[in-house]
């Protein structure tokens, strides 16, 4: 018997040696560990052997049965190893491939530069307004002072829409400029309280459009950022304190502005707002065309006439406005010399930013 569990135990030992694959070691199982494996059988008939052999037999059955149990595990682990090893090897990823880029989109150098005006403006205590693009010729010139035929309407040719009527109907048109907002804000504070209208103090940004020559310079749409204050006491100085004020938040605060006087029919008395070249310091470059000063913006003590058709009582109320073009600060801003690459949606161009 003992003889018997030793030729066995040799006899698998050496089959698990030729075994290559996990098909072989459950095949192998079966044969030496299984319940007709002739191990297995010998404690099934330890009960028919006389009783002095029973300890001996038994104990070296179960000795064979862990030493095959044991072998067993071993080969299963190296199968294991191996077909890891393998599937390394033939899987392999090639992890220095460079992978696809996914583009990305990012916001208008323009849309970046409203972001900064309005956030430099809500610091000094304007909120927000906005206002329509599409207006009539009413509120984009006629409540602005702009009497029908006004020599001052032909440097802002617009798109009228073709409703059927004559112009000077009040025909539909693209907002010229974004001062048509005034008279709407004017309008909306004073009907909360109309004896006595709230003061006022807000920027309007958006787009406007003009019937233009294209050039480098004049584009036929383009944005721009009203400011209106309107309440008692406001005066001229007040309006340079701010403008001067916001200059030096927005460019630094070592630049220096000056005002000269200028002309728009909804503001009296008006200017215009140059700050001091910051490409050249202002010894005169090519940007500044040799003068050293930056236009920036136009801007006036708000009409009576338009205070009135806000619904503001001019014997009452004083206000300053002020407008000025976002693309032409970011051209300033970043030495773009033609007005075009705005909207001309050149990847190239908008990429950079
Ligand atoms: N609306 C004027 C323009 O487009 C700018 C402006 C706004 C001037 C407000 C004075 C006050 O040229």
């Amino acid at each position: 018997m003992q003889e018997q569990l030793n030729a066995n135990q040799q006899e698998a030992l050496a089959g698990l040696e030729q075994v290559q694959d996990d098909d072989g070691l459950q095949r192998w199982k079966v044969a030496y560990l299984g319940r007709s494996a002739p191990l297995m059988q010998t404690f099934d008939k330890l009960g028919t052997l006389p009783k002095a052999e029973r300890p001996l037999i038994g104990r070296r059955a179960n000795e064979v049965k862990q030493a095959l149990e044991g072998a067993y595990a071993d080969k299963a682990e190296s199968l294991r190893q191996a077909a890891l090893q393998r599937s390394l090897q033939t899987e392999r990823l090639d992890v220095t491939l460079s992978g696809r880029s996914m583009p990305r989109g990012r916001i208008h150098p323009t849309t970046q530069t409203l972001r900064d005006l309005n956030r430099t403006f809500a610091e000094m205590g304007f909120q927000v307004y906005r206002s329509r693009e599409v207006e009539s010729d009413e509120y984009n010139f006629q409540l602005l002072n702009f009497p029908l035929n006004h020599p001052a309407r032909e440097m802002q040719d617009s798109y009228y829409l073709d409703t059927g009527r004559t112009p000077g109907e009040n025909p539909i048109m693209f907002r010229t400029h974004t001062s048509p907002g005034q008279i709407r804000a004017m309008r909306e504070y004073a009907a909360e309280n109309p004896e006595n209208p709230p003061p006022i103090r807000i920027v309007l940004p958006g787009m406007c459009a003009r019937y233009e020559q294209i050039t480098s310079r004049s584009e036929m749409q383009f944005n721009q950022l009203e400011g209106l204050a309107v309440g008692e006491y406001i005066t001229f100085g007040d309006l340079k304190g701010t403008l001067s004020d916001f200059a030096r938040r927005f460019f630094g605060q070592a630049v220096r502005t000056r005002f000269r006087a200028s002309h728009f029919p909804f503001t009296e008395p008006s200017a215009e707002m140059d700050v001091e070249c910051f490409v050249c310091g202002g010894t005169g470059c090519a940007v500044c065309k040799r003068s050293g000063w930056l236009e920036i913006l136009g801007c006036g003590m708000v009409h009576p006439v338009v205070l009135q058709n806000g619904g503001y009582d001019p014997r009452r109320y004083t206000g300053y406005a002020f407008g000025m073009g976002p693309e032409r600060i970011t051209m300033l801003r970043h030495r773009i010399d033609d007005i075009r690459y705005f909207w001309a949606n050149d990847l190239r161009f908008l990429e950079q930013f």
